[in-house]
């Protein structure tokens, strides 16, 4: 793996700081920087603005725009027009004006830069002394913060403190006159507002019809001139001061920003919610604010912190990641997802992926069980879309997109909108997960049993029988390695389709008595002769398994592919799909990510410690890890596996892949869902955590350059603490309700402390 670090932060448990502006690293900043609380997303751009490169990138879940143009090509089945996640209202947007000179980096000459984002309170300050002249230099510091209780809010405080008297101007402004993709606005004006010292602007998306009200109420700790100024989808409260030496300005801007969706909702009523809340939030103030933000994360560390002795940078990296993942979603509303870049960027257009059902619902399982419940409910009220979907590709039943914000396919490439079938059984896989975890039957039985139904109808749809009836399987598909378009018999979505029969059947037989089963069943049409034949499709699966090499073949054909070392790869190749023509990656066996690894990691406990050691160690040295997702899986079977050293060097980079942005994209936006891919690693891997099957397992391993690590879970209803020291582990259950575990194969009741000494 061809990967470097640019270090320019400081490491601290607890904070992320950058000393001095780096300005070439400007973009890189701006994602590292980002807040969200899952309601909305900004990255982390000065204010101020200037002359310097910047993505002012402010963006609210689930609200999208479809692109201006169709895709070019247009066949049945490939998708029209695609649909993002646009860029919104600047809200922060600051002018500051010291004797007439306009604050502005590029050019302003600055002194002592710190940036620094709190972990524990998610609070971003940023603060130099600006050096006017000889006599005149100013410090001045910049705060923001969103409140992760109340998600409509964001906050921004400004400190001026000139060393001389001087004359200050400044603007606040919110504006929606904001470009996507560097060239496009997606916003058309509505109306505006202002009554009693709150101002703001309505608008609305020009074809989705969403709308966003924006207000802002600002509070100055001294007297100034005020002049408010409307334009178009804009508006401006442009103020001016006399400073005496050493006076202190504070300005502090209380922002609500209200995303309708329904179109139903009259204007009065939105203006009615947004200014109750923008008062509420004035009156309460900054600080306590802030300290309920403090409260919300200290909650946050206690329930899920990682604490790693004896490695720094790792330490900070877990923490970064798991601070961006509460931001990025927390079970705020079913209505939300997971985008690949979260909420911190435009690249991959703040789609959710399969990421969320494989690599981030974990995560939530073990941390926030209403959360995990959330995105399945996703899932389920966007079923209507997904039945239209396997429609549109002349199959039966539901497939979800592989890429989407609204449920509807928005990906445009059509070999991966066609051919990826791992979306749709990563959702019954998740449903397994989930209840298998949960025993949540109510779930199970008013939603969860319906989508399975759809997902096997599809399933039985999009695949085949062969010519003589004695196999059933997948034709021209791409599984989750999309280095290879287009195969047949691809073990990973057959075996998952094989799963997903399974489950649904046993499920069918378990609670075919109740009336839930039976809405069930009316409503998908399934009759018995479906579930048959859902049934011989399991049975006579095709799975390319060789028992002698215990290999199963990635698909058919896979093993005859013309091989490629990739240790000859020169590294300016990479990413190859910059460098390589688009067919010839397709025309060997280098592997993107995991394929046949993935299912042996989702489904860890059905397969032989031989089966994954012959696997590992086949298809290892074929996978280039183009993907960010990829490392993770491979460290997490490498421990199983007791290759300790190549556990940590998958591990390696994996919570620090922004921090240090190794992939050399962070500018775009971080990589979210491989921030869970880190958490993942370190409970699935060191943790040795197993969730698939009746019982939960762990085989907990001490990385040989940790003195020790601890993290906690939260199942069946108990607080877990696991500290793995190199004399042993300790099982520390907070909550005293008994829970029975499986730890090194041995099974144990854990009321309060279990100590393992001399286990590992
Ligand atoms: C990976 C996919 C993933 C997507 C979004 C792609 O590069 O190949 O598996 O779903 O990124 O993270």
């Amino acid at each position: 793996m061809s990967k470097v670090a640019t270090t320019y932060l400081e490491v601290h448990p607890w904070l992320v700081i950058e000393k001095g502006y780096h300005e070439e690293r400007t973009l890189v900043s701006e994602s590292i920087f980002s807040l969200a609380n899952e309601y909305q997303g900004v990255r982390g751009f000065f204010d101020e603005g200037g002359n310097i490169p910047t993505l002012r990138g402010t963006y609210f879940n689930g609200v999208y725009e479809y692109a201006k143009e169709d895709t070019p090509i247009s066949y049945k089945g490939i998708i029209k027009r695609t649909h993002f996640m646009i860029n919104s209202v600047d809200y922060l947007k600051t002018m500051i004006k010291i004797n007439g000179q306009i604050l502005d980096l590029k050019s302003s000459t600055v002194n002592n830069f710190i940036r620094e984002l709190d972990l524990r309170s998610g609070l971003l300050t940023r603060e130099f002394d600006w050096i006017i002249n000889n006599n005149l230099s100013v410090k001045i510091r910049f705060e923001r913060f969103l409140s992760m209780n109340d998600c409509t809010r964001a906050f921004q405080r400004i400190t001026i403190i000139p060393t001389s008297s001087c004359q200050c101007d400044f603007k606040l402004s919110l504006d929606s006159n904001v470009i996507h993709w560097g060239k496009d606005c997606y916003w058309n004006g509505l109306t505006n507002y202002q009554n009693d010292d709150v101002i703001g602007i309505m608008n609305e998306t020009l074809t989705t019809k969403q709308r966003l009200l924006s207000l802002m109420k600002v509070d100055i700790n001294k007297g100034t001139n005020k002049k408010i100024e409307f334009s178009d989808m804009r508006v401006d409260l442009e103020c001016a001061v006399n400073l005496n030496a050493n006076e202190e300005l504070v300005i502090t801007r209380y922002v609500s920003n209200i995303v309708e969706k329904d179109p139903s909702i009259d204007i009065d009523s939105i203006f009615n919610k947004g200014l109750k809340d923008v008062l509420e939030s004035f009156i309460l103030g900054f600080e306590k604010q802030l300290d309920s933000n403090i409260k919300y994360w200290d909650n946050i560390w206690n329930k899920s912190d990682i604490e790693i002795v004896g490695d720094d940078l790792n330490q900070q990296g877990i923490r970064y990641c798991i601070f961006q993942l509460e931001q990025t979603y927390h079970g705020y509303s079913s209505t939300n997802n997971i985008g690949a870049k979260g909420l911190t960027g435009e690249a991959y257009s703040g789609h959710a992926f399969w990421d969320t059902e494989t690599y981030c619902l974990p995560y939530y399982l073990f941390n926030n069980l209403e959360a995990a419940k959330n995105l399945l409910m996703y899932r389920y009220n966007t079923l209507p879309q997904a039945r239209l979907r396997a429609k549109e590709l002349d199959c039966d039943g539901a497939c979800y997109p592989i890429a989407t914000l609204n449920g509807y396919e928005a990906c445009n490439l059509w070999q991966h909108a066609s051919l990826q079938i791992q979306p749709t059984t990563a959702v019954a896989y998740a449903i397994y997960h989930y209840v298998n975890f949960t025993k949540d039957v109510d779930f199970l039985l008013k939603y969860g049993l319906e989508m399975l139904l759809e997902i096997s109808k599809f399933l039985l749809s999009r695949g085949q029988w062969n010519p003589s009836h004695t196999h059933f399987s997948y034709y021209c598909v791409m599984g989750p390695d999309e280095f290879q378009m287009m195969v047949n018999h691809n073990t990973y979505t057959n075996y998952m389709a094989k799963r997903t029969f399974d489950y649904t059947l046993e499920l069918i037989s378990k609670y075919k008595d109740t009336k839930e089963c039976q809405r069930a069943l009316r409503l998908t049409k399934t009759d018995d002769k479906m579930l048959e034949s859902y049934k011989n499709a399991s049975e006579k699966m095709y799975i390319l398994y060789n028992e002698k090499t215990k290999l199963f073949e990635q698909h058919d054909g896979y093993f005859d592919l013309p091989h490629i070392d990739i240790k000859t790869i020169p590294v300016t190749d990479f990413p190859l799909y910059s460098h390589w023509s688009y067919d010839r990656i397709y025309r060997n066996d280098i592997i993107k990510q995991p394929d046949v690894l993935m299912f042996l990691f989702l489904y860890n406990q059905s397969f032989s410690l031989d089966i994954k050691k012959a696997n590992y160690e086949f298809y290892e040295p074929r996978c280039i890890h183009e993907s960010s997702l990829s490392p993770s899986i491979h460290s997490i079977l490498a421990s199983e596996l007791g290759k300790d050293e190549e556990a940590l060097k998958f591990f390696g980079f994996s919570t620090r892949m922004d921090l240090d942005d190794y992939n050399r994209n962070t500018n775009e936006g971080l990589h979210l869902t491989s921030i869970f891919a880190a958490w993942v690693t370190i409970v699935y891997g060191f943790g040795g955590l197993r969730s698939d099957g009746e019982i939960l397992t762990l085989n907990p391993r001490l990385p040989s350059i940790w003195e020790k690590y601890s993290f906690n879970i939260t199942y069946q209803g108990a607080k877990l603490k696991f500290l793995i020291y190199k004399e042993g582990v300790e099982v520390i259950n907070q909550t005293k309700i008994p829970i029975k575990l499986k730890i090194y194969n041995k099974e144990y009741e854990i009321v309060d402390n279990l100590n393992l000494k001399g286990e590992l």
